[in-house]
Order: C-alpha cells, then structure tokens, then sequence
C-alpha cells in the first residue's frame, strides 16, 4: 500500500498522551461581525406608553451588499440608514408589522410587508417582550414567550438555500412622531444554546419627536495567543509540536508557520474523535528565547455549517487551543513547553478580524499584534460553550463529548496543491475588475496589493461562473453569479495598513471558485499580482488518462479537479455553497474512481471512521458524515459499506473492511429487518421512514421504480459482504451471505423483468404502477452493471433494452426532448452505465455515450467551458441559461465523474483482479473505440509497486497495444479475439 509521507513526523512514535499537562486555552471575549451575521436572536424590551400605540426595533440595517449596486443583483443601491428590516409594535391595531426597507428597489418604508396577529392578552399592560429570530431570510416573531409567526424577509428566497438576507447588520429602534415609547435592554444572543450574548444595549427612551437610530453593534477580533519560552543552549536532537484546536489554528514559531497544513485540525465528529497533529520544529526552534503564535478561527467547529437553518456552533460556541511541544536535548535531557492559561497570553486585537468558512475573511492591516493589548490566556471548557438541547440528530451536546478521544491524524492535512494565476481581467462596470483563474477550484486568493491608502477596503467576491447574456440576467450580464453559492456569504475584505506592498491571504476561509471579483481599488491589480491557492487534502494524482479526443481529455482533467476541490479533510458534496459536507451518496458512486486517482486509502480510512461515529445505535447508516443525519435510505447509507471495500479492491487493504466489518454487518441486518417487506420481500424503505432518495437528479426520475434501484444496491451491498467476510476469515458469514446474495439476485429477477422481452416491469412500489413497462435506461443499469441477471439469454434481452433506450430520443421529466445517445441517467445510474454496457460487449454504446456532445452529456458542460464536472449535466445551458436551479446548482460537484473509473479499468483496461485485491496482480483489457470516434488513448496507474502504463492505437484497420507492467506485478491480458495470458514486468507490444 502507497503511503504517502504527509506530516511531518509520525504522532504513533511518542507517548500515547502528548498532551499531559496541556490545557485547552483560549478567551472568553467574544467576536461580532454583525455585516456576517445571517442567524441570531434580537429581542427588546418595548414599552409605550399611555395614548401612544407603536415603537419598533431595526435589524439588517446599513448592509454593505446594499449600498452598493455593484454588490447585490436586486439594483439597489442605499445611502445611510435607508435600508433595514423593522419590526413594529402596534397595541392599537394589534398586530406586529414587519416592514423592509431598502432591500428592493419595491420596498416602501412605510407599507406594512407582513402583519402577524397579536392576541389581547399580550397586550395586556404596556410592555413587552419582542423577540426576533433570524435564520437564512427567515424572521420568527414572539411576544414574551408566545410565538406569533414567521416572516420572510429575503428578496430571494426563504431559506438558507437563497442569499441570506438581512444579516444582522446594525440594529436600533425607531419610534414615530407624536409617539412616546422605551425601547430598552436591546440583545443580539446566539441562535443556538447556550444562546450566548453578542450585543446589548440597556435602555433609551424614544421622545414624541420620533426617532430612528442604527447602530453598528461589531467588535472585537479572532482570538491570537502567544508564548515566549526559552530553549537551553544546548544541542537539540528533535523538537516536535503536537497541536489541535477547536476551530481551525495556525502556528507560526518565531516568525515562520508551522508545517504547511491548512485548516488543521480539519473537521471530524469532534466529540468522538479529535484529531491532533504533529510537526516536527526541529530546525525552527533557536536556543535561547522562542515565541509561538497562534491564530483561531471558527473553522467547522463554530459559526454556520451545512444548509440547514439554526446550523450554526455546530459544536461549541467558543474555540481553543491545545498544543505540547516535546523537546529532546542531544545529551539525553527533554524540555516541555505545553498550553496553559498561566504562561500564555491572548488577544483578540489582531489584524483577523473574523473569519469563517462559508462568509470569508475579514482582515484589518491597521490593526497589528504589536500594539494589541495581550491580557493572560484562560482555560477553555466545554461547559457552558456547548449546546444542551438537541439539535438535528447529531449535532452533540455537552454529556455527549464524555467518551471524545483525542487521537492522531494519520491521513494528509489540507495543503496548498498548486498555485494559480490570474488569466484575465475585465472591468466589468466601473471599478469593478472581474479576474478569471482559468480552473474552477477550492482555495483561497493570494494577492498582492499596490499603493493603498491606509484605511481602504477592498473587497473581493468569488464566484464558480458570471451572469450570461441572456435575458433572463439583464442588468447583470458579466457580473459574478452568486446566487447559487446561497447563504454563504463567499465574501473577503481587506482594510489596509500604509505599507506600499500588501499581501492578502486570507488562511482562514476557503472559497470555492473561478472567478474573483476585487472592488475598493483605484486600478486594477497585475495580472500577475492575483493568484489562488489551491488547496486539497489530495497530494497527488495517481493516475493519467489521455486520448484522441480532447473534449473528452478535458472531462478527465475536469473529474480530477472536482476530486481536488471536494476532497478537503473530508470528502464533500461541493466546497463552494453553504453545504460542503460529506454526502454519503456521491461518495459512495465516486470512491472507485478515486481510488484511482489518488492515494486515498488514509483519507476514505479516516472517513469511515466519521461514518461510524454517526452511524446510528439501531444501525442505520448516515447519509451525511462527520454531523450525521439520514432521510437517504439506502443508496446514501451504502456508502459505509462500498468505501471500505473500493479501498479493499483497490489497494489490498483488508484493515479496513476489519474496521468496519461489525458496522456493514449491523446495518446489514437493519435493512434485512426494517426495510424489506415481509409479505412482498419488496423493498419498501420510503414508505417506512428510511428516506427515499433515488436516482438523484436523473432526468427521467419521475418514471424510475426506486425500489428496484434500492434492491440492486442491496445485493451489491450482499456482494460486498460476502467478500469481505470471506477475506476477514469470517466463513459463517460468508456462506449466510452468500446465500442471502443468490435468493435476493432470484427474487430481483423474477419480479423486475418479464422473462420474454427482457422489459422492466414495475414492482408496485409505486401503487399506481404494478406490472408496468419501465423503459427508460436507468431501470437495466444497475442489475447489468452488478452482475444480478444470471440467466445469459434473459441478460442479452435486457441488454438490448438498454441499447435501445439509448438509440432513441428520450423526453425529460420536464418534457424536453433528448436526441439519441443522451445520458438520460441520474447520480447514481450514471456511475455505473459505462460498466453495465462494457460488461455485456457493448463498449461501443458506452463510448458513444463517453462522446456524445448534446444535453445530457459528460461532455455537453465540457463544451459549455466546464472546467470542473457539474451538478446537474444542465447546470447551464445555452438555451435555459441556469434553468432556475441556482438554489441547487453546484459547479463542482465529482458524483457525474464518477465515469473515470470506466476510462482506466475500460478504456485503457487497467483493472482490478477479483480473485486478488491490490495491483501485485491485475487484469489488462484495454477496449479500443468499436465506433472509431477515438483512435487512440493512453495513461497509466501508479501502484505501490511502480506505474503500469496502457495505450491503444487504431492504425489502418487493426489495433495496436502498448503496456507496461511494473517489476514484481503481473497481469492477465485480454484481447479481443486472442486466447487470454499472463504477462510479467516489462514492457508489450500487441
Ligand atoms: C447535495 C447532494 C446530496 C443531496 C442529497 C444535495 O444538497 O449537494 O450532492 O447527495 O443533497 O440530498
């Protein structure tokens, strides 16, 4: 097994505990970016008084985004304090009115939006309590305790799926002319327990003369710590630094950073696993007098993740640090230096003034830790940071950190994986200077700045794609479409010091995008002056894929850096939109194709490891690890189940099937109780509360009969336990899986396919369907592609049937028409299409799907200027523009690429052996285009044992193969109309 040396020195080789003696260290201050604030609670005292009726509290107000009509795709543009969110109490006619202003060029300040109801009894003496609630667009209005109702204030959607509007912004009160009213003891808490106070203001009175006041509740910074100590004058032999964080940390010692990791320590299920990570400071350490300096920030472990509202302090509400430094003098003697409140110091005064994931970097250069005020460091404890109540299914509270383990990261930290330059630029509408990186990527910019002022800010956007000229986007044409990074704010400033040289690098974030919008500036920076970072957890690629036909060369190069930008710490659906999580669904597809372009067997390892500490205590699977939670079912949940064992196939490695062997088993005997039907021996699990996911944004899903792609993926699920308890030495196993494997492949057949055509008939799952025809080709993908029809001449009929779905136009469940030879197959089908034609001679089907360029194609978005695979094969289309997706239109996202895995084990035939897992030995079946539409293809697979390399060339009328075979592996060939044999180390020609 192919390991990659990633951290810089090996955590297992010290004590089991580094830490002893370490404290988790932090502040308690608090930071309030309020222009970032999409979730949080206001509330206010309102007192009005005799013969007046009305007083209202403002919120959202002075947002930047819209003050500026190059910031917001409404067109407005508002001078201060014109733009707020204000919600009013009116005794007399009863009600709470909401009233938004400035959000849209249609607001009126004084029309009413939304009146909700206020009952007598609440208005019973002259005070009240009101409480607004804001998640993602979205306001819940009480009184006291009782809750009136909810209002939606974005001007594009309601929910975290849409720009999350209003953020919280300034806040204030306002109380009309002629009314006398107190509006006092003014908060902003945290949307989550232990709803921790972020603002308040105790009282103000509001005169007959009216007034409106805003005001800009912001402070503080992200928490930096720093230690001196002091080193003895002594020769070192080796200095190591363990670290972790909760938040994300950056170490610099004496002025340089710590390792080259990003977003250490990565995102786990930090209440069961932590992770921590070593480095070796050997060379960084100086005798005498050091310093260490650490930077916070929220990272996955505070502030907003995921999509779903209230998301927010996932794990706690505060961060800290944990660090021990092991020092070994060459006479034998050691020295300690760990975390603790009495010798570090802490200040929230430094030039990060927030930061989070899906929001951006907020950086003021006037601010600088020279002139902080440090004040001493405190322990950091979970108690009273972490949530009581539950919330979704996993998100832990505080009791369920007791069994959390602090353990060492083994896989490969998030790093920097290239580095891009800007392409070009345009100055899109004055001052607006749109970049293009030339790739859509994950990571961060890297720019240099010239000639600022002190105190200019400069901001800079990020966006996967720019508005079209299409009609639809008129007004926007060539401005950053953000519409579909959703409530995520993707958004960096950058307040400048005086220097004439400045570097903006905002570590803290990670943006998901390719172009990049910079405002604030007098001219445009060089081009040469405007790079990105492109970070991923990948370190390299192990496998090279090339061929005749460069759109299909750039589909290749699109699947790799769909796996670069979605395999950050752990693999994610998409990194851009306020989502990046671990979907165990496109992962599931995904893995096989992975598992050849990289080294992933530590990464997928560690991954397992969040799926089993979601997994759920009756079994059940999740359909979203680390943070857990399934409404999936069981293509989602068999992730658990097809990770392990790709990573099995592919490199040998049965230590992880023996990881997860009892978690697979579990879920196992859960679907074989739950979710299969006793009386039909239907699997049945949307009707039962297992969720209902299928074949995922298939376009002819409407027709599809989810039960039998759930029941295929069930006995590939046998399959691979079957094989797995076969390679544990798990022989009872074995054979009751095997048994449970042949009656489920009978059971399938029997009742999906009429026996004399070979059709697909509806299994009734769908009670307006039994018995009905179902031909569409994602009803014979999966059976062919997992070998489920055993019976060759039945298998032949349905290979057929699937030939000839693809031969005639197909119709969207949207009624668009599909020319012939269209992918008409969703995330799931899709993976596997290639291999159930290839399996069943018909490559040629297979590379004329591999080729074809209309919608719904692989390459149709490749003609589109795709440089990454896509969502959906329609996330843009010429004629419908982005289709009215943008509230879920990723364009990154590696599940469609999941085709790469048929280019190497298909097209250039390096293919797994079944009968050994590992490369030692493998299987060499290159299929060179029947269709002659590809005349050539090459690549190679780097194995622990060296790189195999495969080529095939269609010259005249016959082909010609090229191998090469690494020193001590061997293979078995297969060529079309030769007697099968085994070849050694070396190189062919055929
Ligand atoms: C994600 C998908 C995921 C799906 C399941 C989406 O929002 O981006 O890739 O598998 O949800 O519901």
């Amino acid at each position: 097994m192919l390991c990659l040396a990633t951290l810089s020195c090996s955590p297992k080789a010290e004590s089991a505990d580094p830490f002893t003696g370490a404290k988790w260290i932090g502040t308690s201050e608090r930071v309030l970016y309020a222009d970032y604030l999409p979730q949080f609670i206001l509330s206010a005292d309102i007192d009005i008084a005799p013969g007046s009726a009305r007083a209202s509290v403002l919120l959202g107000g002075n947002d930047p985004r819209l003050m500026n009509a190059d910031l917001n795709i409404l067109g407005v543009e508002n001078g201060p304090d014109e733009s707020y969110v204000r919600v009013e109490l009116d005794r007399e006619k009863k009600s709470v009115n909401v009233y938004r202003t400035g959000y849209t060029k249609a607001d009126v300040p004084e029309k009413v939006f939304q009146s909700l109801a206020v009952a007598d009894s609440l208005l019973a003496d002259g005070s009240a309590k009101l409480t607004v609630q804001v998640t993602y667009n979205q306001l819940r209005i009480s009184l006291g305790d009782v809750i009136l109702g909810r209002v939606n204030v974005g001007p594009l959607g309601g929910s975290g799926d849409y720009i999350a509007y209003p953020q919280l912004a300034d806040v204030g009160w306002l109380v009309d002319e002629g009314q006398t009213a107190r509006v006092s003891n003014l908060e902003v808490r945290e949307i989550r327990g232990p709803n921790a106070l972020l603002y308040h203001i105790d009282g103000m009175t509001a005169a007959a003369s009216g007034v409106k006041v805003l005001c800009e509740p912001s402070y503080g910074g992200m928490p930096v710590l720093r230690n001196s100590f002091k080193i003895k004058k002594k020769d070192i032999e080796s200095a190591t630094l363990y670290a972790t964080a909760r938040g994300i940390y950056e170490v610099s010692l004496n002025g340089e950073k710590v390792g080259a990791d990003f977003l250490a320590p990565g995102l786990s299920q930090y209440n069961k696993h932590h992770y921590y990570q070593c480095y070796d400071v050997t060379k960084q350490l100086l005798k005498g007098k050091n310093e260490f300096l650490v930077s916070l920030a929220e990272g996955w472990w505070s502030g907003e993740l995921t999509y779903g509202s209230g998301n927010r302090n996932y794990f706690g509400d505060q961060l800290a640090f944990l660090a021990s430094l092991h020092v070994k003098y060459s006479d034998g003697s050691t020295q300690s230096v760990v975390t603790d409140p009495a010798s570090w110091r802490v200040t929230t005064d430094g030039p990060v003034v927030y930061a989070s994931l899906f929001q951006g970097q907020v950086t003021d250069a006037q601010r600088s830790l020279a002139d902080a005020k440090w004040k001493p460091a405190e322990e950091m404890v979970l108690d009273g940071h972490v949530s009581d109540e539950t919330f979704g299914q996993t998100a832990p509270r505080t009791d369920e950190y007791e069994n959390w383990q602090l353990v060492p990261q083994e896989d490969p930290s998030p790093r920097v994986f290239t580095t891009l330059t800007a392409e070009s630029v345009s100055e899109v509408r004055p001052g607006v200077y749109v970049y293009d990186m030339g790739q859509n990527f994950a990571g961060i910019p890297s720019i240099t700045l010239r000639n600022l002022k002190a105190g200019q800010q400069v901001r800079f956007r990020y966006a996967e794609v720019l508005y079209p000229d299409l009609p639809e986007y008129q007004g926007n044409e060539g401005m950053l479409m953000l519409e579909n990074i959703r409530g995520a704010m993707a958004q960096d400033l950058y307040i400048a010091s005086r220097e004439p040289v400045q570097c903006f690098e905002p570590h803290f974030t990670q943006h998901g995008y390719r172009y990049l919008e910079i405002t604030g500036v007098d001219q445009a920076p060089a081009l040469d002056d405007v790079k990105g970072l492109v970070i991923s957890s990948v370190q390299g690629f192990t496998a090279h894929y090339e061929s005749s036909n460069p759109l299909v060369n750039r589909l290749w190069d699109n699947i790799r850096w769909s796996m670069l930008g979605n395999f950050i710490s752990i693999p994610t659906d998409c990194p851009q939109r306020n989502e990046r999580m671990g979907w165990s669904g496109d992962l599931s597809v995904f893995s096989r194709t992975a598992t050849y372009l990289s080294d992933v067997d530590a990464f997928l390892t560690r991954h397992t490891q969040a799926i089993r500490d979601v997994q759920m205590p009756d079994g059940r699977m999740p359909d979203v690890a680390p943070l857990g939670g399934a409404f999936g079912g069981l293509l989602w949940g068999s992730a658990g189940i097809t990770v392990p064992y790709e990573c099995y196939r592919q490199y040998g490695d049965t230590a992880i099937l023996a990881l997860n062997y009892e978690a697979m088993d579990r879920y196992m005997d859960l679907i074989a109780e739950k979710y299969i039907e006793k009386e039909t021996g239907l699997m049945t699990q949307g009707n039962r509360g297992f969720g209902g996911l299928g074949d995922w944004l298939g376009p002819q899903n409407g027709q599809l009969d989810n039960s039998a792609i759930w029941d295929a993926y069930y006995i590939f699920d046998l399959q691979i336990m079957q094989e797995a308890a076969t390679a544990l030495g798990r022989n009872n196993d074995a054979t009751a899986y095997s048994q449970k494997l042949a009656d489920r492949k009978k059971l399938f057949v029997d009742r999906y396919f009429d026996k004399a055509t070979g059709r697909f008939t509806a299994s009734g799952y769908r009670p307006t369907k039994p018995g009905q025809i179902i031909h569409i080709q994602s009803s014979y993908v999966l059976p062919l592609a997992f070998g489920i029809i055993e019976d060759e001449a039945l298998r032949r009929k349905v290979v057929n049937n699937l030939v000839e779905t693809i031969l005639r136009p197909g119709a969207t469940d949207s009624g668009i028409v599909c020319p012939p030879y269209s992918l008409m197959t969703g995330f799931i089908t899709t993976a596997w299409i290639s291999k159930a034609l290839s399996e069943n001679g018909r490559s040629d089907m297979a590379y004329r799907l591999l080729q074809q360029t209309s919608y719904p194609s692989w390459l149709y978005p490749v003609t589109q200027g795709a440089t990454t695979i896509w969502e959906r094969l329609d996330s843009y289309t010429k004629e419908r523009g982005f289709g009215g997706n943008n509230s879920m239109n990723s364009f990154n996202h590696y599940s469609f690429g999941a085709v790469g895995q048929w280019l190497m084990s298909r097209s250039l035939g390096i293919d797994r052996d079944p009968a050994m897992p590992g490369f030692k030995h493998f299987i060499l079946r290159p299929e060179a285009d029947p269709t002659g539409q590809m005349t050539w293809a090459k690549g190679w697979y780097d194995t622990p044992y060296g790189r195999i390399e495969s080529g095939w060339k269609r010259s005249g009328g016959k082909v010609e193969y090229e191998f090469t075979i690494p020193e001590g592996c061997s293979a078995t060939l297969r060529l079309p109309g030769m007697p099968e044999q085994e070849l050694t180390a070396g190189r062919h020609l055929f």
